[in-house]
């Protein structure tokens, strides 16, 4: 077994090390040389491990993901294992029998970059690197802080002004990061970042590491072991800097060639219609348009310059997927749906329910098929905005499905009064 960098745009290869661009200024893929005899039974070994790194949703899959390096750099806390759920009124909502979803917010910091953050900061520590920075709409940056905490690693994080929801900003802020907001938005901040990586050879935690793509893809690993390696027909999930995509994409090639699955789920990939960079592409082709001032109310996906959209593409049009766009009234009507079902999740993961809804209506989905959904972020991310919307206080969104608090006087009348009212 052993692994080198490829670049994705050129096809130089390189070994293993800091690199994250190639020298033609592509982005860096990890390029695995498995074993031919590989099967998924080590991986179901696992299942019942109790202690780091195997009881992992990540490390369980080590043979895929990061075969070489030694258990002594593993700094673990047992990310994924992360719930894969059902619910009479999301089948309802979606329209279809079989929609599944799976909840990535059950990972320690409450989003699927743990995922790939316990490889990353792994990698780091094998590398023997001191500092590692991010650019992030927040919860890369509460990962990042989390787990270069644990490490004992210098930790700067860079957030847009003003755009993080609190949940996030409080975990980077309490996990010790060196918090700097960044005028401009995202896209400025991960421009700085890059810059920051030339110039102060400060070690990048963000999606353009090749090795937290490779995390990521533990999300299709479990998600497939859960159906005892059954393919759904769709899998839905919310796009903004590509990452997920991506790692979707190589995740379902790599099991392809290795012959683990004998049928390729589709991949949709939804965004929110005012930071649909890859939407646009999707439907007029060419190169990618940065859309210059996102905005959406799904702060997590409020990005205009996605960096992986080349590798996101083919892992698209890999599995014969689809890309579509819903509004921020549909993301907020499918959060507040999963939430009532006791799911929850924050905005942004709602892009993938509210897709799932969209592409059912078109007739893309066809009402026999079986999707899951990815959740990709916890309800307590941010409840600012899951409050605003129940008492109906975000502009230009109406409150379809408002649970409104009431307020009595403390008197038995008026207590039973409330049990009459809906819902
Ligand atoms: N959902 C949530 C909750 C996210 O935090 C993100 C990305 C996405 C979806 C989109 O995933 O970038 O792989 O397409 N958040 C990043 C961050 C950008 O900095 O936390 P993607």
């Amino acid at each position: 077994m052993s692994s080198r960098f490829r670049c994705g745009l050129c096809g130089r290869s390189y070994p293993l090390g800091k690199r994250i661009r190639c020298g033609c200024g592509g982005l860096l893929e990890v390029e695995h040389e498995f074993p031919e005899d590989l099967d998924v039974s080590i991986f179901d070994g696992r299942l019942g491990a109790k202690r780091p790194p195997y009881n992992s949703g990540v490390w369980r899959f080590k043979e895929l993901i990061h075969p070489t390096i030694d258990e002594r750099y593993i700094l673990s806390r047992g990310e994924g294992n992360t719930g894969l759920y059902g619910h009479r009124k999301l089948s309802a909502y979606v329209g279809l029998e079989g929609v599944w979803v799976k909840h990535e917010g059950e990972n320690p910091t409450g989003s699927f970059k743990d995922r790939g953050m316990t490889v990353g900061i792994s990698e780091a520590r094998r590398l023997g690197v001191d500092a590692v920075i991010c650019a992030s709409t927040g919860n890369t940056s509460a990962s990042l802080a989390a787990y270069a905490a644990q490490a004992e690693l210098q930790c700067i994080v860079l957030l847009p002004e003003g755009g993080v929801a609190y949940g996030k900003l409080a975990q980077a802020i309490a996990y010790g990061a060196k918090v700097v907001e960044v005028e401009g938005g995202f896209d400025a901040a991960m421009h700085l970042l890059e810059e920051a990586v030339e110039t102060l050879g400060l070690y990048p935690l963000n999606s353009i590491n090749p090795w937290r793509l490779e995390g990521q893809k533990t999300i299709i690993l479990e998600l497939l072991q859960q159906r005892d390696w059954r393919p759904p027909d769709w899998i839905i999930l919310p796009a903004g800097n590509l990452g997920n995509t991506s790692a979707f994409g190589k995740a379902l090639r790599e099991l392809w060639e290795l012959d683990l699955i004998d049928e390729i789920p589709r991949l949709a990939a939804i965004q929110a219609e005012g930071a649909n960079p890859f939407y646009r592409l999707w439907r007029e082709g060419g190169e990618l348009k940065p859309v210059e001032k996102p905005w959406t109310i799904a702060s997590a996906i409020r990005i205009g310059r996605p960096v992986n959209w080349r590798r996101a593409l083919k892992a698209v049009k890999w599995t014969d997927g689809v890309v579509e766009q819903v509004s921020d009234q549909e993301i907020m009507d499918a959060k507040a749906l999963v939430d009532r079902c006791g799911i929850g999740c924050e905005p942004a993961s709602a892009a993938s329910v509210a897709g799932a809804k969209k592409l059912v209506e078109m007739g893309v989905i066809d009402p026999g098929e079986e999707i899951v959904c990815i959740l990709t972020g916890n309800l307590l991310k941010d409840p600012e905005l899951t409050v605003k919307y129940h008492r109906g206080e975000i502009e230009g969104v109406e409150p379809h499905l408002a649970n409104r608090v009431m307020r009595i006087e403390p008197r038995i009348e008026e207590l039973e009064k409330t049990l009459s009212s809906p819902p």
